[in-house]
C-alpha cells in the first residue's frame, strides 16, 4: 500500500529519496512526499504533492531542498481524500519533527482530541498525524525515547519513520503490522518498507519484526523493543537484479510481467520435479512424513488471485491427494469460529507475503493449533517468516498491480505440492509421472501462446468499448473464469463477473444479449461435452462468445464468434495456460482504452490495512 523510504548518509538525501518513490509508486500513489533534515534545531524541510512523485519532483523544483538525512513516502490515502495537506511526512507543531507512516492507528479519535486539549493544532485529517504530535509531547531531547512513549498509547498498525531536528543523527523505526527493513550501507544507512526502494543502493537487508524499533545512524544501527532492549537481527541478502524491477523495453510491468511466465514458471518448479518417480521434492515443508500422511484437512486462505489459485489447488489437492480440503477468504476466516485440529494444515497463498487479512488468518490458524503453510513470492516477507514451512514460488518481483506471474506460479507451486501430497498417499507412479510431464511442458506451451499474443490483441480490438463482460469455465475452469474477471476489471474499470458456466441459467442469463461479450474458457477437458450446451445457451440469446479452446471442436462450429487456442495439457493445469491469453485480453482492453494498466483506479499493490 503506502511506501516508506528514509536515507541517512553523506550524499544528497533527495535524489536517493525521490528515486526509491519512484519504485514504490506501485504500491500506494495518490500523493507523496519527503522531509530533509536542515541543520540541528531548524525545522525540517517538507515538500508534499498530489499525484504521481512527478508532481512531487516539480514541486522540489520550484523550492529545492538540501539535507544528507530524511524520510519520504508514497501514500494510498485512508483517513482524508488524497491532497497535499493530508500526504505524509507528517510534522508536529513545532516543525522540528516529521513522520511517515503506513497502517491504521484505530484510536486517533480520542488521542486527536486529548492532543487538541493541550494545545496541539491538527493541519490534516488523517489518522498519521497525532502520531507527529504524541513523539512532540514525548519529546525531551532523544527521539527514540518520544517515539517508544508515543506508541505505548497507539492502538492499531504502524510501520514509520521519524526524524527531529533536535535529535537529528538518527532516523528511528519502528514497526507493528506494516512491513519495514533496514538497508545496509558504507557509511550510509537506509529504511524501506520494501526492498525495490532501495535495491540500487545495497543488497544487505535486516526486516524489523512487530514490536521491534530501530535506531539508525550513518555509520550503524540498533534494533531493540519497545522497552529498549537490545534485539541481536540477522542480515539477508536479496537475490533480485534492477532490471527485474525496470520494465525492460516493454511499455507496462504487466505486460512484461506476462511474458516472463515461461521462465517464471521454470523457476518455480526448478529442482522441485522428479519426473521419473512422478514425484516433488519441497525443502521447505518442515512437516514430518508422518504430519504429512496423516493431515485430515486442508484449509487453503487467501485474497484476491492468491483465492483463486486456492480454489484451483482445493480441486487438485481432493481429486489427485484424497485430502479434504476446503478453500476460505482470509477476511472471512480470521473472523469466525472455523473447525481447526491438530491435524489441519492451513495453506496460506500471497504474492507480497504482507496482505494484513491474510496474515491474520495465518495467525488465528497457528493459534488454533494448526500447521501453517506459506506459498509466497517475496522472499522475507512477514507471513514468510511466520509461518512454519513454505514454498517460495521464485516468480521475482510483481510490480504491475494485476497479479499475474504469481498467480500461474501458485498454481505450479499447488500442483507440486498435490503431487507430493498424492504420491504420499494413493497416487500411483504413473500418475504422477503423467502430471508431472504436463507441468514440464508448461514453460514451451505458455511461450507457444505468448508467440500469438497478437491474435488476442485483435480480439481486444473488438471488445475495448464494452460496458460489460461474463466470464464462463467449469470445474478447474470456473476459478480461471474468476480470475479472468477479476483482470478485467481491476485495470479496465469494465464490469465483469465469472460464473460456473451451468450455474449462468439460474440468473446471469437474463443479461445475455447482443452486448454482452461472453468468454468461454472450454479446453477440450473432462467437462467439454457439458460447456458446448452452455455455449449454445448464451448463442441462442443473441450473447456474442469468445471461447478459449485447446483444439479444433466441430461441436462449436457457428456457436462462436472468437476462438483463441490454448495447446493441450492435463485438466488440472487448464487454468495456467487458460491465463495467458485472459491476462492478455484484459491488458490490451485497458491499453485501448488509454488507462494507466500498472496502477489502476484505488488500488494497490499489497493490501497491508484491514
Ligand atoms: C489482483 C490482485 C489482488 C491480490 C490480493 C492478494 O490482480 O493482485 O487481488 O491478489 O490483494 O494479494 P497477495 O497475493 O499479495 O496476498
Amino acid at each position: 500500500m503506502c511506501g516508506i523510504v528514509g536515507y541517512i548518509g553523506t550524499r544528497k538525501a533527495q535524489p536517493v529519496l525521490i528515486e526509491g518513490l519512484k519504485r514504490l509508486e506501485y504500491r500506494g500513489y495518490d500523493s507523496a512526499g519527503v522531509s530533509l533534515m536542515n541543520g540541528k534545531g531548524s525545522p525540517v524541510d517538507t515538500r508534499k504533492a498530489k499525484g504521481k512523485i512527478a508532481m512531487l519532483e516539480a514541486a522540489i523544483a520550484e523550492r529545492p531542498i538540501e539535507g544528507s538525512t530524511g524520510i519520504a513516502h508514497t501514500r494510498w490515502a485512508t483517513h482524508g481524500p488524497p491532497n497535499e495537506c493530508n500526504a505524509h511526512p507528517h510534522v508536529d507543531c513545532t516543525g522540528t519533527i516529521s513522520l511517515v507512516h503506513n497502517g491504521i492507528i484505530e484510536n486517533y479519535g480520542p488521542l486527536r482530541a486529548m492532543l487538541q486539549k493541550t494545545g496541539h493544532t491538527f493541519v490534516s485529517e488523517t489518522d498519521t498525524e497525532v502520531l507527529a504530535h504524541l513523539v512532540e509531547a514525548a519529546f525531551d531531547g532523544n527521539l527514540e525515547d518520544a517515539v517508544v512513549d508515543a506508541l505505548a498509547l497507539v492502538e492499531g498498525t504502524y510501520g514509520i519513520a521519524v526524524i527531529s531536528s533536535n535529535d537529528p543523527d538518527k532516523i528511528v523505526a519502528a514497526r507493528k503490522g506494516s512491513p519495514l527493513l533496514i538497508g545496509i550501507g558504507e557509511g550510509e544507512n537506509y529504511i524501506a518498507s520494501d526492498v525495490a526502494a532501495i535495491l540500487a543502493h545495497t543488497r544487505q537487508v535486516v526486516y524489523l519484526d512487530d514490536g521491534e524499533m530501530a535506531i539508525i545512524r550513518r555509520d550503524g544501527y540498533t534494533v531493540c523493543d519497545l522497552d529498549q532492549q537490545i534485539v541481536k537481527k540477522g542480515v539477508s541478502r536479496i537475490d533480485w537484479d534492477l532490471d527485474e524491477i525496470e520494465k525492460g523495453g516493454f511499455d507496462h510491468f504487466m505486460l512484461k510481467e506476462i511474458m516472463e511466465q515461461p521462465t517464471t514458471i521454470t523457476n518455480t518448479m526448478r529442482g522441485r520435479l522428479v519426473t521419473e518417480e512422478g514425484f516433488s521434492k519441497l525443502g521447505g515443508l518442515n512437516l514430518t512424513m508422518d504430519e504429512l500422511q496423516n493431515l485430515d484437512q486442508i484449509i487453503i486462505t487467501a485474497c484476491g488471485t492468491s483465492w483463486h489459485s486456492a480454489l484451483i489447488g482445493e480441486l487438485m489437492i481432493e481429486e489427485h491427494a484424497r485430502i479434504r480440503c476446503e478453500v476460505e477468504y482470509a477476511s472471512e476466516f480470521r473472523y469466525r469460529n472455523p473447525i481447526v485440529t491438530d491435524k489441519t494444515l492451513c495453506i496460506v497463498i500471497s504474492q507480497s507475503g504482507e496482505t494484513a487479512d491474510t496474515l491474520a488468518a495465518m495467525r488465528e490458524a497457528k493459534r488454533r493449533g494448526a500447521k501453517t503453510l506459506g506459498l509466497v513470492n517475496q522472499v522475507g516477507s512477514t507471513i514468510a517468516r511466520e509461518d512454519d514451512g513454505g514454498i517460495y514460488l521464485h516468480a521475482g518481483p510483481e510490480i504491475g498491480v494485476a497479479s499475474t506471474k504469481a498467480f500461474t506460479s501458485q498454481v505450479v507451486a499447488l500442483a507440486l505440492l498435490t503431487l507430493k501430497l498424492g504420491r504420499l498417499r494413493d497416487m500411483s507412479v504413473v500418475k504422477g509421472r503423467e502430471i508431472a510431464q504436463a507441468l514440464e511442458a508448461l514453460p514451451a506451451q505458455i511461450q507457444s501462446i505468448l508467440d500469438r499474443a497478437s491474435e488476442v490483441e485483435k480480439i481486444a480490438d473488438a471488445f475495448a468499448d464494452a460496458t460489460n463482460f461474463l466470464y464462463l469455465g467449469r470445474g478447474y475452469n470456473f476459478p480461471a473464469a474468476l480470475e479472468g474477471a477479476l483482470k478485467l476489471k481491476e485495470i479496465s474499470y469494465i464490469h465483469a463477473e465469472g460464473y460456473p458456466a451451468a450455474e449462468m441459467k439460474h440468473g446471469p442469463i437474463a443479461l445475455i444479449d447482443a452486448e454482452m461479450p461472453v468468454v468461454f474458457i472450454a479446453p477440450h477437458d473432462s467437462v467439454f461435452d457439458k460447456v458446448v450446451s452452455n455455449v449454445q445457451e448464451v448463442k441462442a440469446r443473441g450473447g456474442r462468445v469468445i471461447a478459449i479452446t485447446s483444439r479444433e471442436e466441430p461441436s462449436l462450429e457457428g456457436k462462436i464468434d472468437y476462438e483463441f487456442r490454448i495447446p493441450q495439457t492435463i485438466d488440472m493445469l487448464n487454468p495456467v495456460l487458460a491465463a495467458i491469453p485472459l491476462q492478455l485480453l484484459s491488458y490490451y482492453i485497458a491499453a485501448k482504452r488509454g488507462l494507466n494498466v500498472d496502477q489502476p483506479r484505488n488500488l494497490a499493490k499489497s493490501v497491508t490495512v484491514e
